[in-house]
């Protein structure tokens, strides 16, 4: 009887899980998102974000607890804080029908960021961590647009 049970949770809690990993989107890298925005890759390659896994030594390359803020979708695979780092990852969203609408983006799990995103890695747990003024920083991450 017990034994009945356990099957019927267990089942009940892999077709639930089994859901939400369905739904989970994947991190497509900035190259991706490249295409069709120019101006905001170029800005965001000026920028220190960009060069966040470089920064770092090649001894606290090897360390997780450094590059977990230095790169992006916890892969060194995407090397610095990418787009996704702060707008989601894209698997889902990046498609032209669905870009085109912001209701449909965000739906698909485009973040339009707010403080919260970025005192994810903006916090003391920095060991370089001073103080984090929102509103002048929020003025850098996009500030050198080519347009
Ligand atoms: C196939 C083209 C295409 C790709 C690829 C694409 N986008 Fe977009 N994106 C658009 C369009 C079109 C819009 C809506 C209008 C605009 O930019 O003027 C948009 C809007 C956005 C917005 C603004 C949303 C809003 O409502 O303010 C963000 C942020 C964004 N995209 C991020 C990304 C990121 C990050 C990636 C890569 C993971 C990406 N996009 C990939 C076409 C694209
Ligand atoms: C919680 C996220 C987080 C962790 C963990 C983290 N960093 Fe950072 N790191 C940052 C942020 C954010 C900055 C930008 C400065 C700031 O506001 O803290 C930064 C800046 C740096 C810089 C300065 C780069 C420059 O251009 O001057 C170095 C070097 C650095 N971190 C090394 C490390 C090392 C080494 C570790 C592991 C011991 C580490 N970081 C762990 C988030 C983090
Ligand atoms: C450090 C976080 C961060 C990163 C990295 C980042 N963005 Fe953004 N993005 C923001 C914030 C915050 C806004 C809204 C305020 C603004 O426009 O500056 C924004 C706005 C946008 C918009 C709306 C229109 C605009 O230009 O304001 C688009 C499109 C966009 N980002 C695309 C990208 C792409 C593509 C990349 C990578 C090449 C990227 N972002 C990297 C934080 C980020
Ligand atoms: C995934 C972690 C992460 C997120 C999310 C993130 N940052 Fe950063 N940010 C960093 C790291 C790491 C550095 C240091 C890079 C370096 O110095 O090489 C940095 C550096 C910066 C700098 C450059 C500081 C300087 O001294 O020039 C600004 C500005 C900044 N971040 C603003 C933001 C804003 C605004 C957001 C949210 C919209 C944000 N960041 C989200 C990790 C992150």
């Amino acid at each position: 009887m017990k034994l009945k049970l356990w099957a019927t949770l267990g089942l009940a809690l892999f077709t639930l899980t089994g859901t939400a990993t369905a739904a989970n989107p994947t991190y497509v890298g900035a190259e991706k998102c490249k295409l069709c925005h120019k101006v905001e890759y170029a800005s965001w390659l000026t920028t220190k974000h960009a060069k966040a896994y470089e920064a770092l030594s090649p001894a606290d390359r090897a360390k997780p607890e450094c590059i977990r803020c230095h790169i992006t979708g916890n892969t060194k695979d995407l090397p610095g804080v990418q787009c996704e780092a702060c707008h989601g990852p894209g698997s889902d969203y990046k498609s032209l029908t669905i870009m085109k609408s912001r209701e449909k983006s965000t739906a698909a799990g485009l973040i339009l960021p707010t403080e919260k995103t970025c005192t994810a890695c903006h916090n003391s747990k920095s060991p370089q961590f001073k103080s984090f003024n929102y509103a002048e920083m929020v003025k850098k991450v996009h500030d050198k647009k080519t347009k």
